[in-house]
């Protein structure tokens, strides 16, 4: 089942012995049920700092996020996590033991988990490799394993982060294209985090484009490109001009023309933090 994600008016404050970070400043978003969001903006901008929230590992220092109506409390743990590390996989359990190992939690019947981790393990074509150790495979081939033990829990929802950025460019295009067809036959809600705006153009419905210092939310930009995307498409490249044209400084000589825009953008205001949330979520 797919589940609706609700962020509102989320901040988070690191704080250490030296100082306050404030990392992530009034964040406001939702993802609907089976839609596949990515999360894009600079080194530092609280991207994993989100993610820790919507994973319940952080709480958030103000605001709410709600998961299927639910809050996100710590307690709820409908969801699967894909972390930027290759070694999140049990290094002593085999590829199949590695993505049963959620339903052994949930006390699935050893027949029906067994069943259920071969299933996804072909669903990321890694069949063949179910009797491997983590040390036996590739990089790519662990995420992928990631990738099938997040999904076999049957989460509500799918969180990775920077899955593929330690990938060379050829894996990390085939590890996408895989990426693309497990979503569109699992249908699973996906938060995925990047900082590649080809990525993310390849990827997802829509796109929120974060700023740093402190990390918020710049513009929000809804994605209608038909699947599956070919990178060579004007569309395409249009759809990366108008996500560079959010990202800031860097990407000034890349900024449009003014030409009326095929995406429904929402800008976001820059300026300090409004005294009152605007009611309902996203303004
Ligand atoms: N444990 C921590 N203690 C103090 N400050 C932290 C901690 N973790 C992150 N920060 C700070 O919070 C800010 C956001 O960090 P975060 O890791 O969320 O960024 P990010 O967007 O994921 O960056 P990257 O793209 O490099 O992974 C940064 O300024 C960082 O220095
Ligand atoms: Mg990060």
């Amino acid at each position: 089942m797919a589940e609706r994600i609700e962020v509102e008016g989320v901040s988070y404050e690191y704080q250490t012995d030296q100082r306050r970070v404030l990392a992530v400043r009034d964040a406001s978003f939702t993802v609907e049920p089976s839609e596949f969001l990515c999360v894009l903006g600079p080194s530092g901008c609280g991207k994993t700092t989100i993610m820790n929230m919507l994973a319940g590992f952080l709480e958030p220092t103000a605001g709410e996020i709600r998961i299927g109506g639910r809050k996100q409390d710590g307690r709820l743990i409908d969801r699967g996590v894909v972390f930027q590390d290759f070694a999140q996989l049990f290094p002593w359990r085999t590829a199949r033991r590695n993505v049963e190992f959620g339903l052994e939690v949930r006390g699935v019947p050893r027949a029906e988990r067994r069943d259920a981790a071969m299933r996804f393990l072909k669903l990321v074509r890694l069949e063949s490799f179910a009797e491997s150790f983590p040390h036996q495979l590739s990089g790519g081939m662990q995420q992928r394993v990631a990738i099938a033990r997040a999904l076999a829990y049957n989460p509500g929802v799918l969180l990775m982060d920077e899955p593929f950025a330690a990938l060379d460019a050829m894996t990390r295009e085939e590890m996408q294209r895989q990426l693309a067809d497990v979503w569109q036959q699992t249908r699973k809600t996906v938060v995925y985090i990047t900082h590649n705006v080809t990525e993310a153009v390849y990827l997802a419905d829509k796109v929120l484009v974060m700023a740093a210092h402190p990390g918020s939310v710049r513009a929000e930009i809804r994605l209608e490109l038909p699947r599956p995307r070919d990178p060579l498409s004007d569309a395409f490249v249009e759809a990366q001009r108008e996500i560079l044209s959010h990202l800031g400084p860097h990407s000034s000589e890349l900024e449009p023309e003014r030409t009326p825009s095929p995406f429904a953008t929402t800008r976001r205001p820059t300026g300090p933090a409004p005294q009152t949330k605007p009611e309902g979520g996203i303004p």
